[in-house]
C-alpha cells in the first residue's frame, strides 16, 4: 500500500491547483467521450481544461481534433461543450431528492451528447468554411485577402495543397470504442499511456453505448474530492446504508493497474440475477467475474467508468478552482436493447441517481471541512487504497513534470492568500 495519509493542502492550494493542470491535465491523455459520440462526417465540441477541442470524424472514419478557434479572428467555431448542467444556485434549490430526481427527469434528453453531422465547419462570424481534417476550404470575398490566405485557401479539399492553412491540431486517438485527446505537442504513445489496461474493454463494446442521461455538474468542492468519493469504498455502509450497501458484498477485491486501479465489487447473488444476465448480456464473451461484478475502473488522471455489460457509467472531473469543479456523468445503456434490459438500465440508472444523491450532499460538507480543520494529514482506511494510489501516481507526475524541488517548494503567502476566493479562470464558464 502507498503512504496512507493524505495531505490536507492538496485539496485547498492554488499552487496545487496550477501543478495539477500543468502536470496532471496538459500532457497527459484526458477521455474525450465514446466513439459512439462521433458519427462519420460530424463535429462535437467539448470542453477540456485546455480550452474548448473540436472533435470532427471525417467520412472515412478517422478522427480529428482541434483547438475550437476560427483562423481568422479566432471565434469558436462551434459552441457548446456542455450537456444540460446544473449551477451551485440551481444545486441549492433543490431541497429534496424528489426535487433532484424530477429536475434530472425532465432533462433526459442527452444535450450535446453527439456530433452534429455537417457538410463543412463554418464559423459563425464571417462565414470561413473548413472540412472536417481542419483544411480551410473557403473564405468569402477571398481576392479582399493577403495571398497567403488566398493560397492556403483549398478549394476542392482532396487536392494536395502545400500552402494549406489548417486549424491547430490535437492530438486524438481511439481505442476500444473511447476517443482521447493530448494537448501536449510530443504526447507519449497512447498504448504506454493505458499501459495494463490495453484489452480490458473489449468484450464490453464500448461503441454500442449511448446515454441514458449525460449531465455536467458543477461542484463546490475541490476536484479529487468528488474523484475519491466514487472510489471509496469504505463509506458505503454509512452514506450509502439505505441504498446500495445491501447489495454488494463486503470487499471488493484492488488491484493497480501501473498508473490506473480497479476494484471489482461482487454483486449480491440474488437467484433471478442469472435469469437477468442471460437476457441483457450481449457483446462479449465476457468471464464468469465480468457478469457477477461490477468493474470500477479508475483512469489516470480524472477518469472512473463503472462497467457491466449491459450498462455503463462513466464520471470524469475536472478543477475550476481549488474549491469547486465539474463532473461530466453519463450514464449509458447498450444501443438496440430489448424490453428487459431496457428495464433493468432505467431502474439502474434511477437507482444510481439516487446513491449519486447520497454523495452530491456530502462534496460540500468535506470540501468545507477540509477547508476549516487545521489537520495537515488525514489518514486513509484500507478500502480507501484506491485513493492512496490516484495521489501516488499524481505526485510522481507532478514531480517528474516539475520536478520534485519545485513541486515541494512551501506556499509563498501570496499563494497562501489566495486560498480564500476562486483565483483561477473559470474556463468551464465562459464557453
Ligand atoms: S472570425 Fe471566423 S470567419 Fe472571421
Ligand atoms: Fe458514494
Amino acid at each position: 500500500m502507498h503512504q496512507k495519509t493524505v495531505q490536507t493542502k492538496k485539496y485547498i492550494s492554488n499552487k496545487r491547483l496550477r501543478q495539477e493542470r500543468k502536470a496532471l491535465f496538459k500532457g497527459s491523455w484526458i477521455f474525450a467521450g465514446l466513439s459512439s459520440q462521433l458519427p462519420r462526417g460530424s463535429v462535437l465540441p467539448i470542453s477540456h481544461i485546455q480550452g474548448s477541442v473540436l472533435l470532427t470524424r471525417d467520412m472515412q472514419g478517422r478522427p480529428h481534433a482541434f483547438v475550437n478557434s476560427c483562423l481568422h479572428r479566432a471565434t469558436r467555431l462551434v459552441r457548446g461543450g456542455h450537456c444540460s448542467r446544473i449551477s451551485n444556485q440551481e444545486e441549492k434549490r433543490r431541497t429534496g431528492v424528489w426535487d433532484h430526481l424530477r429536475s434530472r427527469v425532465s432533462s433526459l434528453t442527452p444535450g450535446s451528447w453527439k456530433g452534429t453531422r455537417v457538410e463543412k465547419i463554418g464559423c459563425p462570424y464571417h462565414g470561413w468554411l473548413y472540412d472536417h481534417e481542419g483544411r480551410l476550404v473557403h473564405v468569402p470575398k477571398k481576392e479582399g485577402m493577403d495571398s497567403a490566405w488566398r493560397e492556403g485557401t483549398s478549394s476542392d479539399s482532396s487536392a494536395d495543397n502545400q500552402n494549406a492553412k489548417t486549424l491547430k491540431r490535437l492530438s486524438v486517438e481511439e481505442r476500444e470504442g473511447m476517443l482521447w485527446i493530448n494537448t501536449s505537442e510530443k504526447p507519449e504513445d497512447i498504448e504506454d499511456h493505458l499501459g495494463p489496461l490495453n484489452g480490458h474493454f473489449l468484450p464490453y463494446k464500448f461503441e454500442e453505448f449511448e446515454p441514458i442521461e449525460a449531465s455536467d455538474y458543477e461542484f463546490p468542492a475541490n476536484w479529487k474530492i468528488v474523484l475519491e468519493n466514487a472510489l471509496d469504498y469504505y463509506h458505503v455502509p454509512t452514506a450509502h446504508k439505505r441504498t446500495v450497501n445491501a447489495h454488494v458484498e463486503v470487499h471488493p477485491t484492488y488491484e493497480e493497474l501501473s498508473l490506473h486501479n480497479l476494484q471489482t465489487i461482487h454483486i449480491a447473488p440474488y437467484g433471478w440475477r442469472g435469469w437477468l444476465d442471460r437476457h441483457c448480456s450481449r457483446g462479449g464473451p465476457y468471464a464468469p467475474e465480468q457478469l457477477e461484478s461490477l468493474h470500477k475502473y479508475y483512469i489516470f488522471p480524472n477518469l472512473i467508468l463503472n462497467v457491466l455489460p449491459y450498462h455503463l457509467t462513466i464520471m470524469q472531473v475536472f478543477p475550476i478552482s481549488p474549491h469547486s469543479c465539474v463532473m461530466r456523468y453519463r450514464f449509458c445503456k447498450r444501443r438496440g436493447a430489448g424490453a428487459i434490459e431496457k428495464s433493468r438500465a432505467y431502474v439502474t440508472w434511477l437507482a444510481s441517481r439516487l446513491i449519486l444523491y447520497e454523495d452530491v450532499i456530502l462534496y460540500r460538507s468535506i470540501h468545507e471541512g477540509m477547508v476549516q480543520n487545521s489537520m495537515e494529514e488525514q489518514p486513509l482506511h484500507i478500502e480507501e487504497q484506491s485513493i492512496a494510489h490516484v495521489h501516488h501516481g499524481h505526485q510522481e507526475r507532478i514531480d517528474a513534470v516539475l520536478g520534485s524541488e519545485n513541486s515541494n517548494r512551501p506556499e509563498s503567502n501570496e499563494e497562501k492568500s489566495a486560498l480564500t476566493h476562486e483565483a483561477q479562470p473559470k474556463l468551464w464558464r465562459v464557453q
